[in-house]
């Protein structure tokens, strides 16, 4: 059993959804694994709308870590949990390059996540420049560190690595390298000893992200440490999400 997450990013209105959704359930007939999309909040209510048919579990893509206050555009985690949302994304590359989220306040989205019962999926991950510098690790201690300080519920917790580098960039022209089966080994191995050590005894599942999809997903679901992927644009298309769903070893 393999988590899949997909991550639908600034793509599909309702309507697309449900498009996508009819086609998905008539190739996906009992999953063996568990299976989430994190959409754009307009479409969760189509998304869970869809979970009996589906099995789909609803997930979000952010959310702001205050319960009210003066934050215009902002929605928070008791909010999602209203939507029937059951997983949220936090701290992904594109959240923290773009809006300039910091490990500080991903810290405070996790824990608001957690304490409304919601699944945190808290995305760390390196960038080319700093993979060539050497600094993978580093990096990655420090966004663990930062973004889980103070944080001890293992439970509702998954953590994704997501090499920068290997984020698809939506141009088929322009295919993001993947890491080496030894690349991606090395980083989950050295975040399940961070959480081993943070955690003790803990089966927090670590996702692999980064032009996941079914051509790789056999490679990459046989390492050590893979519990399964967060998956960008592959989980657009409802065959390769399907195929993705449908993966038992
Ligand atoms: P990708 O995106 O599968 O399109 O590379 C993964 C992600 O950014 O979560």
């Amino acid at each position: 059993m393999k988590i899949m997450a997909g991550n639908w990013k600034l793509n599909f209105t309702g309507t697309e959804a449900t498009e996508f959704l009819t086609q998905y359930k008539k190739l996906v007939k009992d999953s063996p694994n568990k299976v989430v999309i994190c959409a754009p909040f307009t479409t969760l209510s189509t998304l869970a709308r869809y979970k009996k048919e589906t099995g789909i579990i609803t997930g979000a893509q952010n959310l702001h870590p205050a319960l009210k206050g003066t934050f215009t555009g902002e929605v928070n985690a008791k909010m999602l949990v209203d939507s029937k949302v059951e997983v949220v994304i936090v701290g992904h590359s594109e959240r923290r390059a773009i809006f300039g989220e910091t490990d500080e306040f991903v810290n405070q989205k996790v824990k608001a996540a957690q304490e409304s019962g919601l699944i945190a999926i808290l995305c760390v991950g390196e960038t080319s420049a700093e993979r060539e510098a050497g600094e993978t690790f580093s990096i990655l201690q420090t966004q663990l560190e930062g973004s889980l300080k103070g944080v001890t519920n293992a439970k509702n917790l998954w953590v994704a690595y997501e090499p920068i580098w290997a984020i698809s960039t939506g141009d088929p022209n322009k295919p993001s390298p993947i890491p080496t089966d030894v690349e991606i080994m090395e980083a989950h191995s050295f975040i399940r000893k961070f959480l081993d050590k943070q955690f003790g005894k803990n089966g927090i599942p670590i996702l692999y992200g980064g032009s996941a999809n079914p051509n790789n997903m056999n490679t990459i679901f046989k390492l050590k440490n893979v519990d399964g992927a967060l998956i960008g644009g592959a989980s657009l298309v409802a065959e390769k999400f399907a195929a993705m769903a449908n993966w038992h070893e």
